[in-house]
């Protein structure tokens, strides 16, 4: 570490830069010591600059002060700026910041095959960081998000700004098992941390994401007033998806097979008018639709050893989010809920702040901290892309930020997109990414025409490749029924781990890693590869000397592909010990997942 004071003289006033210097990469930030001449200050702007030696591939998806939500794309950096414009032009929702920023997590690879990566850690009280390329020099220059005056964040010393991170290594391995920006974060602020546990959930939720059901209970109401909408008296429009006999049937598969939670959304009142209007308090996170009984349905939960977990789509209405938090965790509290997943669709309530602001990042960690207090799991979407926070507060079990599984149900994302995330977004964090959709042509059970850029194999590999202790079985009950001898594989996966070896990976292509389930002997092996497929020989080195493992193996069928037979798959069983050797062939957009259960 170094930390160097520099002294303004004339105004009697210092800051430190501080470094931190790791093996695989390093961290610096700027602290603003108590000090009579420095208080209180307003950052008008931070200018931060990473000056890169060549003209590296990147990884990349535009600078926004909201979204993360794009297709990532990969190109040299000279290629940003036509690219990003052509984004622009065919694009006419999104709103990049400029023709060249992007976003971090940045990932790049030097053509000399140095994997670079650039990031923050523990933005905390500070707006989120992007990255201007001037492409003349090829510099990047940080841009903080900036609040609805054009400011950057709002200063009290003793403080300072997040690390800004780059983590460096030979082998694209490295950047993978990296835990820098975790490193950089401060150690667990809560005490008794026994009531955090690792969840497998499945939910009422894919089937609105599709257009199949709705969040809301009836069409009559084009606009709700919060409290003043008799929803006894209106019209149900049949296509309510959180209804008591839909929620019992979730919570009887996820009993069978051994799935912790069942998510419900569109359980509360208010759905009908939550999206696109000047919604300020539409939802009160206490009200229950009248055909979801909340206390017999936790009752039926938990005599079945499974538990609801929550859902607030606070449609970014900051203020009436915290209005009602306290009450909100209250009842969850009450009625033995402890996860909520929630939302920010939507623009920003106060008007004119940003997701990515300073105001929207102070939130999201009130929110946590507040949750903290009730012993209350935080998983919150389209929030700010993490920088390590889990650390601090590790009931922060999972974010979105960034285009998530939904997104196979908007239009689809390219099928490299899985095997770049974990390079980029996750590298602040675990993802709830929603993985394990069996029934790839949406069509074939719904009006939606969008269809799963995955083969069925390569969705069981994201429970391992998409490193989280949060992870949906998200397919409609009725999908892993009919293929039940698959979906053996997401009952057996572990959500926690005690060790974990990256075997294979390149961003954009393929990555392969093993992983030992917590307190156990076993392992689990998932391999996930891009558009082209991909050849895999693992070594079973990592296995313990003298010991045998039952092997289950589900791959791509030789003759599977995402587009055309995304289905075809075989499951193939032996017993194996270390030293072993599995080939593996993945479809193009496939993957394998394999189950090494210690024999006795
Ligand atoms: C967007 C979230 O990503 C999705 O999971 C959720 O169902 C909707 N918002 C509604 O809250
Ligand atoms: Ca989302």
């Amino acid at each position: 570490e170094l930390a160097m004071t520099l002294s303004q003289p004339s105004e009697e006033r210092s800051i430190i830069i501080r470094f931190r210097v790791y093996n695989d990469g390093m961290g610096f930030r700027y602290e603003f010591p108590q000090q009579k001449n420095l208080s209180y200050f307003i950052i008008k702007d931070e200018r931060s600059e990473f000056a890169v030696s060549d003209d590296h591939t990147a990884w990349w998806i535009p600078g926004d002060y909201d979204t993360q939500e794009y297709e990532i794309v990969e190109s040299k950096l000279s290629e940003i700026r036509s690219l990003m414009k052509q984004s622009i032009s065919d694009n006419a929702s999104q709103t990049p910041i400029s023709e060249t920023a992007v976003q971090t997590s940045l990932q790049m690879k030097s053509p000399n095959g140095l994997y670079i990566n650039i990031h923050e850690a523990a933005c905390v009280n500070y707006p989120t960081m992007h990255l201007e390329l001037d492409d003349s020099r090829m510099v990047f220059t940080s841009v903080l998000t900036p609040n609805a005056e054009g400011l950057k964040a709002y200063m009290q010393t003793p403080c300072q700004t997040p690390w800004r991170t780059v983590i460096v290594s030979d082998d694209a391995r490295n950047m993978l098992s990296s835990n820098l920006i975790l490193n950089l974060n401060e150690p667990c602020k809560i005490e008794d941390t026994s009531w955090i546990k690792p969840v497998k959930y499945c939910g009422v939720w894919w089937e609105m994401i599709v257009g199949k059901s709705s969040w809301n209970y009836t069409d009559d109401y084009p606009s709700v007033i919060l409290g003043k909408t008799d929803y006894a008296k209106s019209r149900p429009n049949g296509r309510h998806g959180a209804n008591n006999e839909k929620v019992r049937r979730y919570i009887d598969f996820a009993a069978k097979n051994g799935l912790d939670q069942v998510l419900v959304e569109g359980w509360n009142e208010g759905w009908e008018d939550w999206f696109g209007h000047s919604k300020f308090d539409v939802f009160d996170f206490v009200t229950p639709y009248p055909d979801f009984d909340l206390q017999a349905l936790n009752e039926y939960a938990h005599s079945k050893g499974v538990r609801l977990m929550m859902h607030h789509e606070t449609s970014s209405s900051a203020t009436n989010y915290e209005r009602w938090l306290k009450s909100a965790y209250e009842l969850m509290n009450r009625h033995g809920y402890t996860a909520v997943k929630s939302g920010y669709v939507g623009d920003i309530i106060p008007r004119g702040e940003h997701h990515y602001g300073q105001y929207m990042n102070n939130h999201y960690l009130y929110c946590v901290e507040e949750a903290a207090k009730h012993k209350i799991m935080v998983n919150a979407h389209e929030a700010t892309r993490p920088t390590g926070l889990c650390r601090t507060w590790p009931n922060l079990i999972g974010n979105e930020s960034a285009r998530g599984g939904e997104f196979e149900a908007f239009g689809g994302s390219k099928p490299f997109h899985t095997v770049v995330l974990p390079f980029t977004r996750l590298q602040g964090g675990p993802m709830d990414y929603t993985p394990g959709i069996f029934v790839t042509r949406l069509n074939t059970w719904s009006d939606n025409p969008s269809w799963v850029r995955s083969t069925l194999a390569g969705q069981l590999a994201l429970y391992l490749t998409m490193y989280s202790p949060l992870q949906m079985a998200a397919d409609l009950p009725e999908h892993y029924e009919k293929f039940d001898d698959a979906f053996q594989f997401i009952r057996d996966v572990a959500v926690d781990w005690d060790d974990s070896r990256y075997l294979e990976a390149e961003p954009g292509r393929y990555i392969t890693v093993a992983r030992k389930a917590k307190n156990t002997e076993n392992w689990f092996v998932g391999g996930k590869s891009n558009e082209n497929g991909h050849s895999s020989v693992i070594r079973l080195d990592f296995l313990d000397k003298g010991r045998k493992y039952e092997c289950t193996v589900y791959a791509d069928a030789p003759n599977a592909h995402y587009e055309t037979n995304p289905q075809a798959y075989v499951i193939t069983k032996k017993t194996v010990k270390q030293g072993d050797t599995l080939r593996l062939k993945q479809a193009p957009g496939g993957g394998f997942a394999v189950s090494l259960i210690a024999l006795p």
